[in-house]
């Protein structure tokens, strides 16, 4: 079983979306005995909180449910966990920064640089928390879907290995 885990600043929105997603595309896949993720923030401000209700909806929409509950990430998880992605480079320096060899560091990736439509490399998901609209929640279940899609092919053909 590989494990993967996805994080963002708060784990009430882009974080436990991509969770959600990579535990939607990998159950339909019949994929769900080879990995499994789980979600958490860099931050302790919504430690037990659900998802934000605009990112539900916004996964709803997409008939993908989050059933989730708001952890911050730590240290053991770097043991826990064989791919550890960031949603954006500030969760990504913050991790790094708790990390204490390269064959840790090597487990931290940008989750966006495996989005087939961005348009540079390494680019953030941006945080939808208070850019207020609903295209900004309906901008980031597109990105983290596409993202994760590539993720697990690319884990299935080989070529991405912990
Ligand atoms: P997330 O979004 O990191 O995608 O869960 C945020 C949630 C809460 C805050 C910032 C971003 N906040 O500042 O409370």
């Amino acid at each position: 079983m590989k494990k993967i885990m996805f994080v963002c600043l708060g784990n009430i929105c882009r974080s436990p979306v991509a969770e959600a997603a990579f535990n939607h595309i990998i159950t339909e896949r019949g994929l769900d005995l080879k990995y499994s993720s789980d979600s958490s923030g860099t931050s302790a401000f919504h430690i037990g909180a659900d998802p934000d209700p605009r990112m539900q909806a916004t996964a709803e929409k997409h008939s993908v449910g989050m059933q989730h509950s708001a952890q911050e990430f730590t240290k053991s998880h770097f043991d826990e966990f064989d791919y550890i992605f960031a949603m954006d480079e500030s969760n990504y320096d913050n991790i790094i920064t708790l990390t204490q060899n390269q064959k840790i560091r090597q487990k931290v990736h940008m989750l966006r640089s495996f989005d087939p439509m961005a348009v540079t490399p390494n680019s953030d998901v941006p945080d939808p928390y208070y850019r207020g609209g609903m295209d900004a929640f309906e901008e980031v279940f597109d990105i983290v879907w596409r993202s994760c899609i590539e993720v697990i092919d690319l884990l299935e053909s080989g070529k991405f290995s912990a």
